[in-house]
């Protein structure tokens, strides 16, 4: 029992994973990858990840919700995010191999872990995609209808949101409402376009043929882009980016003239709670500037440029979505701004009537969309092939083509996992799934690198995160907070504590609040680093937002992972096998 848990929690040294990645352990491959990326290129491919369909699509929803005080939204998820884009950093020049949270994992928590965040990756690149793919096909065709080309709508989405969406309009019109009714109800309007997708779908085999076209397309096309080659990759989304931040600049501007600040007031017309109910969308819109660490082993100097790009990719973005945000809640009411197109909107007939701008920003969305794509698809494979050298997946999941030095099959594979659901899942779910499997490899990235700072020895990466002794600060933080939520609201704090049938919905915060007072004894005990135990707490707290439902879907993922790799990784894991062969561990007892 004892060598099967020994097993299971055997870290890699930083050595032997660098060792590993150099010698390429596939049978499928003799050459390497392609170095390719300087700084620039990262902190391109870092805004290529990050900006996109959280701007243009989900920032709508969140600014509902929570009036223009999203704004603070932004800010907080941007520190958290900060905090965890400094611990990405520090492990990234630690080990400038690909393989992201994964391999960090591996050097910091031992292989099971390691396992975890390397299943719960997907989450954040093939099913982050997903989203993507469906925010881009409902941009590229409301675009395409303003060039007067109308794609059937049985065409442009998925199977299930038209379902949904046929029942709950004949449910309305049973009741005796009409179309133009539900249409003019801001939380109903969404369902029309389902409706009118499910009613006009041709049968087939006693349902219907609903299926979304354009997702499918753009997801070949962006797989295929990543197959034949990284530098056609970099090229292509360089060039992108550049065009999306003319556009966002020039809609901020054009924007900023158009501002009444009296949209302005109230501020939060929601409090607080209307605010996080914009978490999962606020966040969504950040995820991606760690898709830059997969990428390590095609820099030319990784341990100097993966931080620059992170960090800087992290910044920029946090200023151009702070603009917007105040810009979109600035030049119309919040109540109007539930939309899926909340930029192109605002500047159409119910907003300040300049048809030509929504023109401009749902082009600019279609490519701000198409560079996300982009880079998660080169970010998957990338991860998938770092956990094959490993022997925890398949050796073919390494294998590299011979002509364009790209991990192929896992390519294939990735674009194949996000084209197909792209046909039958719905836009908020897989948001939603995105986020907390994101915000969960956030807090084992600041975990880890608490884990690293024990080991002896001085730093071999060029970055380290500062020491700020979180001894007294840490608990002092923490203490202050709770002290000023029970000064402002004592009655919501009473109610946390009541056991009823509510109570499912409060076990996450239940969680926090034990996790927190457990990372509070830490830090005064052990006298923690300060910043990744920041990066902890706000993803950790950031996590509980998102609600039971969320929770439970992931444990399940989780669950699933962790068959598959009782069933194959640990079976097949290099590390263990080596240690097996040189005397150091029994077969395991699993
Ligand atoms: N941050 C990326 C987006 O908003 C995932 O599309």
């Amino acid at each position: 029992m004892n060598s099967t848990l020994s097993r299971l929690f055997r870290k890699k040294t930083i050595e032997q994973i660098q060792n590993d990645a150099a010698a390429g352990f596939s049978e499928a491959h003799s050459s390497g990858l392609r170095k390719e990326l300087n700084s620039l290129d990262l902190t391109a491919f870092g805004i290529a990840a990050i900006i996109g369909a959280g701007i243009f699509s989900t920032i709508g929803n969140a600014a509902f919700a929570g009036g223009p005080a999203v704004v603070f939204l932004f800010i907080f998820t941007a520190i958290a995010c900060g905090f965890s884009a400094l611990c990405y950093a520090e492990f990234s020049s630690r080990i400038p191999v690909a393989g992201s949270a994964y391999t960090y994992a591996y050097a910091s928590f031992g292989e099971l872990i390691a396992w975890i965040i390397g299943w719960d990756l997907l989450m954040e690149y093939a099913i982050g995609n997903i989203a993507v793919a469906i925010s881009w096909s409902n941009y590229f065709t409301g675009l395409m209808a303003g060039y007067g080309w109308h794609i059937p709508k049985f065409l442009t989405m998925d199977y299930v949101s038209a379902s949904t969406a046929f029942t709950q309009v004949t449910g309305f019109l049973a009741q005796g409402l009409t179309l133009a009714q539900i249409q003019a109800n801001p939380e109903w309007a969404g369902y029309i376009r389902g409706y009118l997708a499910w009613s006009e779908a041709p049968g087939f085999l006693g349902t219907r043929l609903v299926c979304d076209i354009p997702a499918f397309a753009i997801t070949v096309f962006t797989s295929g882009l990543v197959f034949f080659g990284i530098r056609e990759s970099k090229r292509t989304s360089n060039f992108l980016v550049a065009l999306k931040i003319l556009v966002i600049l020039f809609v901020i501007t054009l924007g900023a003239f158009y501002v009444d600040p009296k949209n302005w007031s109230p501020f939060a017309p929601n409090g607080i709670s209307g605010v996080m109910k914009g978490v999962s969308g606020v966040f969504f819109a950040y995820i991606g500037f760690d898709a830059i660490s997969t990428t390590a082993e095609e820099c030319r100097n990784p341990q100097r440029d993966l931080p620059r790009g992170m960090i800087a990719s992290l910044i920029i973005c946090t200023i151009l979505y702070v603009l917007v945000a105040l810009v979109l809640t600035g030049m119309l009411s919040y109540t109007k701004l539930k939309v899926g197109d909340p930029l192109a909107f605002v500047f159409g007939p119910e907003g300040v009537n300049l048809p030509w701008v929504s023109g401009v920003v749902a082009i600019s969305a279609v490519i701000a969309m198409t560079t996300v794509l982009l880079v998660f698809q080169v970010g998957q494979p990338r991860i998938w092939m770092a956990m094959s050298r490993d022997g925890l997946l398949p050796p073919i999941f390494s294998a590299i083509h011979p002509k364009f030095q790209t991990p192929w099959f896992s390519t294939m594979l990735a674009g194949f996992l996000v084209a197909v659901p792209t046909q039958f899942l719905n836009l908020t779910e897989v948001t939603d799934l995105t986020s907390i499997g994101t915000l969960f490899a956030f807090v084992l990235v600041s975990g880890g690198v608490l884990f690293l700072d024990r080991e002896k020895g001085p730093a071999n990466g060029k970055f380290r995160i500062p020491y700020v002794n979180g001894k007294w600060i840490v608990p002092g933080i923490l203490l202050l907070l709770a002290s000023s939520i029970l000064w402002l609201n004592p009655e919501g704090v009473r109610n946390f504590f009541v056991i009823d049938s509510s109570f499912s919905h409060k076990i996450p915060l239940w969680c926090f609040l034990l996790f927190s007072s457990f990372v509070a004894i830490a830090s005064f005990v052990k006298n923690l680093s300060l910043i990744p135990v920041l990066g902890l707490l706000c993803c950790s707290y950031l996590m509980t937002e998102l609600g039971i439902t969320n929770w439970i879907r992931f444990g399940v993922w989780l669950m699933i992972g962790l068959g598959l790799y009782f069933v194959y990784g640990s079976r097949h894991s290099r590390l263990g096998l080596r240690a097996e062969a040189s005397g150091e561990l029994v077969t395991p007892n699993i």
